[in-house]
């Protein structure tokens, strides 16, 4: 990336959204983060340089006025809806947010003339895999409209590419958790259903036990695997997206994992080797949860020369307690 991109982040105010925004600030980028603050309960604290827009992906005038505006240089598209429990609920809300604004937002980029595009994508994209750890050619069998939305936007993306010459890349994260170190941005949803935050609020008495979803899993322990990837790792991967896409050819999707799983009980172990006490019960599998999610990094390795630096468990977890603590 060159010092004078200008990058417009959507979805900005989110969690992984605002630790990019930070981090492509502090690489000397000029960043304008847009955000309509309906997953926000307001703008995180990032630092005065960049600039705040309130606004919808969808409105197509407005969007290609900011752009053409502000001399956009690259888009890196992270607003969307991802709840997946929610998306089976209400899968029309998901196909609007994330399928029909994504194609909206990639008529101002053509109207704009603008030519790179960075997609903010899922681990949900493989459903069920039947080889661990996944690579990027795994069949990609969505088993909920969460996973399904963002795959339909990484096709059409393909399409778009090719057709209307726009440089693309699909980042597909495993399980982001961690904050920045100084605590000032958190994972902050709501509601919250991911483990790491539960976690540690139930520690902090803030939230009741956590209930550790199945026992009776084939794994080591019985608990599901994952592969936990820090927030600030994936920031730096956009960062070498971007860089990358600088060359003129689309990266196409890529994994952002650390090629490590670990289990619901070990994460539980990690913190409270950390001194963190975790209170916890069992409770039934939670619907739609596979087994075992670790990616294949190689691909990212290869690609963007990104490796993570923050995500061992141990990191993971002081990095959030000292972002909910505060
Ligand atoms: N878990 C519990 N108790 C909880 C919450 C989670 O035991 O209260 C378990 C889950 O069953 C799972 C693991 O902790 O085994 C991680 O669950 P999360 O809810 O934190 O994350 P998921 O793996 O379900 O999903 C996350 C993102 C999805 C993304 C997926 C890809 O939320 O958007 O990672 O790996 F698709």
């Amino acid at each position: 990336m060159s010092a004078r991109d200008v990058i417009l982040v959507t979805g900005g105010a989110g969690f992984i959204g605002s630790h990019f925004a930070r981090a492509a600030y502090e690489a000397d980028s000029e960043v304008i983060v847009l955000d309509d603050l309906s997953g926000a309960l307001g703008w995180p604290q990032l630092p005065d340089g960049i600039a705040r827009v309130r606004g919808d992906v969808a409105e197509r005038e407005f969007i290609t006025d900011v752009i053409k505006g502000r001399g956009v240089t690259s888009i890196v598209h992270f607003a969307g809806k991802i709840c997946v429990g929610e998306s089976v609920k209400n899968p029309a809300l998901y196909y609007e947010s994330n399928v029909t604004c994504a194609l909206a937002l990639l008529d101002s980029v053509r109207e704009s003339g603008l030519r790179k595009f960075l997609f903010s994508s899922t681990a949900a994209v493989y459903g069920i895999p039947d080889i661990t750890p996944i690579r990027e050619t795994a069949p990609q069998r969505p088993v909920n409209p969460y996973g399904a939305t963002k795959l339909a936007v990484e096709h059409a993306l393909a399409s778009y590419g090719s057709a209307y010459g726009i440089t693309w890349g699909a980042l597909r994260y495993f399980n982001a958790a961690g904050a920045h170190p100084d605590g000032t941005l958190c994972e902050d949803h709501e509601p919250e259903t991911h483990l790491i935050p539960l976690a540690i609020d139930a520690s902090l008495k803030r939230k009741p036990p956590l209930t550790i979803f199945g026992s009776d899993y084939k794994t080591r322990d019985g608990s599901a695997i994952r592969d936990y990837i820090h927030v600030c790792d994936l920031a730096s991967a956009h960062l070498a997206a971007l860089d990358a896409l600088d060359t003129g050819r689309s990266i196409g999707a890529l994994n952002l994992g650390t090629g490590r799983g670990y289990t619901v009980l070990e994460v539980i172990q990690a913190a409270h080797d950390l001194g963190i006490q975790v209170p916890h019960a069992f409770g039934p599998r939670r619907d739609g949860d596979p087994v075992s999610l670790i990616a294949s990094a190689d691909r990212a390795a290869i690609v963007l020369g990104w490796k993570p630096v923050r995500s061992d468990l141990p990191t993971i977890l002081e990095d959030t307690l000292r972002s909910r603590a505060l």
